[in-house]
């Protein structure tokens, strides 16, 4: 069997952490491996981690976050999201919807968390990936906070979708308070 198969169908876990070393595990030590270097942002770590290991490789990850955020008019309650980022396959092994299986376990935990809606940030050429994920793109301006209480309009695409039946993602500009995922 090549080293880019699998024995048994893959599967996303749980991590008890994910390190700079895991990321390079995945994505190599390379400069800029998500490619969003060029937009001179602050991001946050996530708080939880899911990935696919491959032998004793790790070769998967989606991370997990809570975020505080106000859709819409300036009278709109602050409300949460679940923010998902550090979305990264290995680079031999991508095509084979391992990015679909670990951001499913990512929502599917996410589901359990409360908030109405899961939000992202990617690059332009990733949106159709994220939309045939079920993924809607936001066509408004999304304020994220950065380092030294500045707040800069977020340079990337925003990308949502419903943890639950019936969420209804509002209309209006997007506010996160905090640093990005
Ligand atoms: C982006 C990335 C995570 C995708 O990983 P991957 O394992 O190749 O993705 P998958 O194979 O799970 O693809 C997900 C789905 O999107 C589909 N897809 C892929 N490219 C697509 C495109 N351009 N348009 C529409 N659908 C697309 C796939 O067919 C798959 O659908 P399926 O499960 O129904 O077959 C990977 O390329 C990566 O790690 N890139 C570098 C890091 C990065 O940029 N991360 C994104 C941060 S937002």
């Amino acid at each position: 069997m090549s080293e880019n198969q699998f024995s048994a169908a893959p599967t996303a876990i749980r991590l008890p952490g994910y390190t700079k070393a895991d990321q390079q595990e995945i994505l190599g030590t390379g400069d800029d491996p998500f490619g969003v270097d060029g937009a001179g942002l602050t991001w946050l770590p996530k708080d939880e981690h899911f990935g696919i290991r491959h032998g004793d490789r790790l070769v998967a990850h989606a991370g997990l976050l809570r975020l505080p955020v106000a859709i819409g008019n300036a009278e709109t309650a602050e409300t949460e999201v679940m923010g998902v980022g550090g979305v990264a396959v290995a680079p031999d092994l991508r095509g084979q919807g391992l990015a679909r299986l670990v951001i499913t376990a990512a929502l599917d935990h996410a589901r359990t968390m409360g908030p109405q809606h899961a939000l992202l940030f990617c690059r332009p050429p990733l949106v159709p990936l994220y939309q045939h994920l079920g993924w809607h793109p936001l066509d408004t301006d999304v304020l994220v906070e950065q380092p030294e209480s500045r707040v800069v309009t977020m340079p990337l695409r925003t990308m949502v979708t419903p943890l639950h039946d019936n969420a209804h993602w509002p209309s209006g500009s997007v506010r996160l308070f905090s640093l990005p995922m």
